[in-house]
């Protein structure tokens, strides 16, 4: 397992001061770390049309940005340009391991493992990201430069390309391999390439109340909740027809709130909403699907890897009812299936002894045999 090593700081302090607050480069972040990825398997996954790709570069000083699937590289020459793959955790086994070494940040706040690989000179243009990211360079040299927050004006240097305008730099390292960059949001920068390079970036997202409230009002429709009218019996006579009056206000505002301050509902609707995945999963059904007691046989044998992406949850209000969320659907199992549902959740790698509680239940080994049999888990 990939170990990460901050150097002289703990991760109390790194949590405590940098997380969300600023920057910070960990040199050999990494001991001793190769691509997890070759470059050409990159790119070959980039030809594919489930997986979201972009190749940046610049013509005629002009920004350029296309989106994959992609089907040669060729006209692009020797360098200038950079090929960005998102959620590679998805594709590939040795990819999902970079994000072990984040465990101590909850998977609802992951986003994905993106890799980009460039040639000399290339790079995506000075940006900002909503997202905190540790980029963890993989072989080759990048410059970095990293500006502070602030009031940066930002503006389309191509349709789907945000640019800022030039900072000055608080960080400007050159990483080499094994070396991490840890950039909260609303930071400036720019990466630009200097010799042909990979680079392995590990993404948190957040959410915004907006973001939120989409997600909660698809819930609530799906589910068919809070459909009841506002009603108001013995409704005193109104003076000025045109007026909201406050009284009127409170009731519209105490009706939302039924649906606010419903904590089982909105724990619910948290399950679903984080355990979906934003890019597709790479599920890969057995060919010859397993039954329970098959299942239960090579597990006594073999563990179970968790595939890449695959979001699992569950929440301290129900976990003693053994309920858990797996990619988007909620799964009830019960009382004593309670640290089965644990492990399911908190761990990649599955075995016997941690699944044990769970496989002594027909529904929660029921389930287990449908999740392999579809590639949620595979051994
Ligand atoms: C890159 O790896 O080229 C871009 C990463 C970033 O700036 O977020
Ligand atoms: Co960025």
């Amino acid at each position: 397992m990939l170990k990460l090593h901050l150097g002289e700081m703990t991760l109390e302090h790194f949590m405590e001061h940098y997380w969300q607050q600023k920057p910070v480069v960990f040199r050999r972040g990494f001991a001793n770390f190769t691509d997890l990825i070759s470059p050409d398997e990159l790119a070959g996954l980039a030809c594919e049309a489930e997986v979201e790709s972009r190749l940046i570069y610049q013509k005629d000083g002009q920004w350029q940005a296309e989106s994959g699937p992609f089907e040669s590289y060729a006209h692009l020459g020797e360098q200038d340009w950079t090929l960005v793959v998102q959620a590679v955790d998805h594709w590939s086994a040795d990819v999902a391991k970079l994000v072990e070494p984040f465990s101590f940040l909850p998977k609802w706040r992951l986003d994905d493992v993106m890799i980009s690989y460039a040639t000399p000179g290339g790079g995506v243009g000075p940006h900002i990201d909503l997202y905190d990211v540790f980029i963890c360079q993989g072989s080759g040299r990048r410059r970095w430069r990293v500006g502070d927050r602030g009031e940066h004006r930002q503006f389309p240097a191509h349709a789907a390309l945000l640019h800022t305008e030039p900072f000055d730099a608080m960080i400007d390292v050159e990483m080499l391999a094994g070396d991490i960059l840890y950039i909260p949001p609303g930071f400036p920068h720019e990466g630009v390439t200097l010799e042909h390079s990979m680079s392995f970036s590990v993404g948190f997202r957040s959410k915004s109340a907006s973001d939120l409230l989409s997600g909660l009002a698809d819930y609530v429709i799906d589910q068919e909740l809070g459909t009841a009218l506002i009603s108001d019996p013995k409704r005193s006579i109104h003076t000025h027809q045109g007026q909201i009056d406050a009284r009127d206000f409170a009731m519209i505002k105490a009706h939302l709130l039924t649906i606010m301050q419903d904590d089982q509902l909105l724990a619910d609707f948290s399950g679903r909403y984080f355990s979906r995945t934003k890019c597709a999963l790479d599920l890969q059904a057995v060919e010859e699907p397993y039954d329970a007691a098959e299942l239960l046989d090579n597990l006594q044998r073999h563990p179970l890897t968790r595939t890449g992406g695959l979001r699992c949850f569950y929440l301290d209000a129900s976990i003693e009812q053994g309920i858990c969320y797996v990619n988007g659907e909620r799964f009830e199992f019960g009382p004593a299936c309670q640290s089965a549902v644990l492990a399911l959740c908190d761990h990649d790698g599955l075995d016997f002894d941690l699944l044990q509680t769970g496989l002594q239940d027909a529904g929660f080994l029921d389930a287990l045999t449908q999740w392999v049999n579809e590639g949620y888990w595979y051994f």
